[in-house]
Parts: structure tokens; sequence; C-alpha cells
């Protein structure tokens, strides 16, 4: 049986949730993953150093025994946050950085920001402290097409965040176009991009052909081919700045399942083995240990992981549905087959 051994990754991009959620989300990325930056899109909103310890004790209470998981807090950003809370956040190692959710543009994102130019103090702030700033980049104008809302957001916002405050580190979170991967391509190396394992391995035919898919439904929503031939590309090539973040969002099935379903994918059961997949369909597995273990690390300046784990060759099927403790949700891939599985 063919196997591979990487060091143990870390998930740059994560939604665990809060409550009775966390008995599943938690134990599922812990299982494979040693670090994760954990997304602060609660009711109410993680918005301070204080909430984001509270809420980290809960997830450490639901890490198994003998588990070592190392939760790493984003904070939410809103036209209230201070300077003397980025200074807090700076010097506390359970808080990576801020999260900047544009109002209205995600799944509990309503707290967001509406006016990003507004941020510039905070941003300053943030630079001079190197806090790192997560970014949904997603205008939420009415008039923008919702296939066109990364790019206008890159457009109006991005560009001239990095020009004004070159120092800043950026990460723009799960990127779903060209114009992302250009615009982290070419600014400084104070820029980088997770990527999802639905946009590397989906288009927007996934979603949309032969019937609507709720399942492959996120946001930034899937795009079509010629941008996920370029994430691929960005993927594939090695490059540094882009880099493993699942952007894992549980929704039970109820929620997902109907008339205005919620976006997200939970795709922790199956994480690494779904980015496996889709080096593997690129014959190119051996990018896989960077992407997942190495270059995420580095960007955020922290050490990589010495511990390994293994992936075997060995086809296996995703469960059709996940039980929690307010119903079943169904993973990202249920149903379908996978070539790797974690071994253990
Ligand atoms: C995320 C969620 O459900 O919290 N949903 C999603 O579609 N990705 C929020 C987000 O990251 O946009
Ligand atoms: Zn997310």
């Amino acid at each position: 049986m063919q196997s591979l051994t990487i060091p143990r990754p870390d998930d740059w991009h994560l939604h665990l949730r809060d409550g009775a959620m966390l008995q599943t989300t938690v134990p599922a990325t812990a299982a494979v993953f040693h670090r994760a930056v954990v997304m602060p899109n609660l009711v109410p909103p993680v918005t301070t150093v204080e909430a984001a310890l509270t809420y980290r004790a809960q997830i450490m209470a639901e890490v198994p025994a003998g588990v070592r998981f190392n939760p790493l807090m984003a904070l939410y950003l809103t036209a209230d946050t201070t300077s003397e809370e980025i200074a807090q956040a700076a010097a506390n190692q359970h808080v990576i950085g801020f999260k900047l959710y544009p109002s209205g543009a995600t799944t509990n994102s309503a707290a967001g920001v509406k006016s990003v130019e507004a941020l510039a103090p905070v941003l300053g702030a943030m630079q001079e402290h190197q806090v790192p700033l997560l970014v949904h980049g997603e205008v939420t104008d009415s008039d923008i097409d919702i296939f066109d809302r990364e790019r206008v957001f890159i457009e109006r916002h991005l560009i001239p965040i990095t020009e004004r405050f070159p120092n800043l580190k950026l990460v723009l979170e799960h990127i779903t176009t060209a114009d992302a991967v250009e615009f982290v391509k070419n600014a400084n190396s104070n820029v980088a991009a997770t990527m999802t394992p639905q946009h590397l391995l989906m288009n927007r035919n996934d979603l949309l052909v032969g019937g609507i898919r709720p399942h492959n439904y996120c946001l930034p929503i899937l795009k079509r081919q010629s941008h996920q031939q370029a994430l691929q590309q960005a993927a594939l090539s090695g490059n540094p700045k882009f880099f493993l973040g699942t952007d894992s969002a549980p929704h039970v099935q109820a929620s997902k399942e109907t008339a205005c379903g919620c976006a997200g994918c939970y795709s922790a059961p199956a994480a690494i083995e779904l980015y496996a997949e889709f080096f593997s369909q690129h014959n190119a597995l051996d990018k896989l240990a960077d992407f997942a273990s190495g270059y995420g690390a580095d960007f955020y300046q922290l050490p990589r992981n010495t511990e390994t784990i293994e992936l075997v060759q060995q086809p296996w099927t995703v469960a059709e549905t996940v039980d929690t403790a307010t119903g079943p949700m169904v993973p990202y891939w249920a149903g379908a087959d996978l070539q790797w599985k974690l071994r253990g």
C-alpha cells in the first residue's frame, strides 16, 4: 500500500461554532491538525481578547484526552475595535489576528465592517503591532454581481490597503478567483492567501448543474472553471503565499436543505484527505506537505510542526451524515469517494 508521511498540518481558517456543536467539531479537527485559526463569527461575535480566551477554554474542554490541539483565536474586527485591544491581542500568544467581515457578506457578519476606509487608524495600529489582518474579501453592494464580489473588493479595498500599509500582514481568506491569485502573487511578502478544498476541487457547475446542491454552497461562492484552474495552478506552483485553510463551516442539515440555505461546507471530517485528493489528481502529492504543514506556519512566523501524520492510499467513502447534538449534519463530499486516508 502506498503511503505518505507529512508533518502534522495546521488549519489556517476554521469555524468550530460554540455550545454543543463543539463536541463534534473540535475532535474532528484535532484528530488531524495541530493548530487551527478559529473564526470569531459567533452570535454575539468574539470581539475582545477576553471573550476569545473564554471561547478558547470552551474549545479546549472538548479536546480528547491525549490529543495536542492549539486553537489560535481570530478576533472580530468592528467599527469599535480600539488600538488598546490590538495591543492586547499582539501580546497574547493565543490570539493570532483580527478578521475583517464586510457587514452582510456571509454567515453571522451583521456586526461586520460597513466602511473599510474608516478602519485606517485600526489598520495602522495592526501594522505597528504586527497583528495580522484576516480578510473576507467580498463587497456586499446589491448592484455587484455575487460572482464579481471578490474581484471588486480587491480593486476597491485591498489594493489601497496594501499600498497604504505595506508592512501590514494580510491574509486573503478562502480565495476563489484568478484575480485573487494575481493580487496575492503581485503583492509583497506580507500578503498571503488560504485555499479551501471545495474551491480547488470544484467550480460552479458542481453547485448548479443537474439541480441545486446546497452542500456545495459556501461563500465566497464557487466560480467558473477558469478561476478554479487559476487557484489550482497557484497551489501546484509551490508558491509559499498559498496555503491550507479549510473554511470548514458546520451547519446542520436542516439549515442547508431549505428554501434559504446557509453558506458553508463542513469539510473537517475529510479535510486532509480532500487536499490529498486534489494534489494526487494533479500528480503533485509531493506538494502537499509544504502547502498543508509548512507555508502557513512560516507566514505567521510560528515553528513548523515536528510530529508527523501518515496518509495511505486506500479508497474510502465520506459518511452521508454526521450526528451532532443539534441534529444531523451533511459533510462536504458526503457519500463520495476519496483515494487517500489518514492512518490511525
Ligand atoms: C462561513 C460560516 O458558515 O461561518 N461560511 C462560508 O460559506 N464560508 C463564513 C465564511 O467564512 O464566509
Ligand atoms: Zn470562513
